[in-house]
Order: structure tokens, then C-alpha cells, then sequence
């Protein structure tokens, strides 16, 4: 089931994470199943509210080569300042959120310009 859905997921998330610039927050990072997607030499930081995720997401990163910021956090209440990202990404996190609106609320605080 899980490469059945995967194998359908991974064009979406190619045809998202080709639109990642700059400075690039990834909230509910998970494992690191964007890695593969997000364009060359993308800033990445990815921050999980599970850190057992994080040793995950780390091994991937370095199979890829990308070296990407990972920290532990709840996209509820961001540890960063306004307007220190270019870009936020959240692919299937939301449905786990408690609070939906404060986690987007977050996101755009710290893109917004
Ligand atoms: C279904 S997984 C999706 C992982 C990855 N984004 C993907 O597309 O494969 C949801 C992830 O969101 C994380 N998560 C849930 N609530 C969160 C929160 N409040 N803040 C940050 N991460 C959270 C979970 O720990 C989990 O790693």
C-alpha cells in the first residue's frame, strides 16, 4: 500500500517542491520524503515535533547529499523570527495538528514579508 501510494505522491511532490526558493522551512519533516524533490542545492531546514523522526530524515539527507538544518519543533509555535524564510512546506502534516490554523498562522509569520 505504502509504495502504491508513494509511487502516486512522489509527482505531487515533485510538482510542489519545484516551486521551493531560497530559504526553505519544512514543518512535519518527517523522514525526508521531499528530499529527493526539492530543486539543487536547496537551504532546507526541517523541523518534526517527533525528534525519533529526525535520525531518519538525517540518513536520508546524507544518501542524497543534501545538507540539511534538522531540529526538533511544533509548527504550532516556531522557534524562528518573522519573515526568516523564503519559502514553508508542509506535505501531509496538517491532519495531525491540533491547532490547523495557529500552525498555518506560524508558517506565514515566518514567510510573510
Ligand atoms: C504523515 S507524516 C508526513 C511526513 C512528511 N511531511 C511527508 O510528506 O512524508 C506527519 C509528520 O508530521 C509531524 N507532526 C505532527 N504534528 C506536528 C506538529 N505540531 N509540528 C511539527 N510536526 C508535526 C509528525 O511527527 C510526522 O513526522
Amino acid at each position: 500500500m505504502e509504495f502504491f501510494s508513494e509511487n502516486v505522491f512522489k509527482n505531487w511532490r515533485r510538482k510542489l517542491l519545484s516551486h521551493a526558493k531560497g530559504k526553505i522551512l519544512e514543518a512535519g519533516v518527517g523522514t525526508g520524503k521531499n528530499f529527493p524533490y526539492y530543486p539543487a542545492n536547496a537551504d532546507i531546514t526541517g523541523i518534526d515535533i517527533a525528534d525519533k523522526m529526525l535520525p531518519l530524515a538525517e540518513k536520508r539527507a546524507a544518501k542524497l547529499g543534501l545538507a540539511v538544518k534538522l531540529m526538533e519543533g511544533d509548527v504550532q509555535s516556531l522557534s524562528f523570527p518573522d519573515n526568516s524564510f523564503d519559502t514553508a512546506v508542509a506535505t501531509f502534516v496538517f491532519c495531525s495538528v491540533p491547532d490547523p490554523v495557529l500552525g498555518l498562522k506560524e508558517l506565514k509569520r515566518i514567510v510573510e514579508t
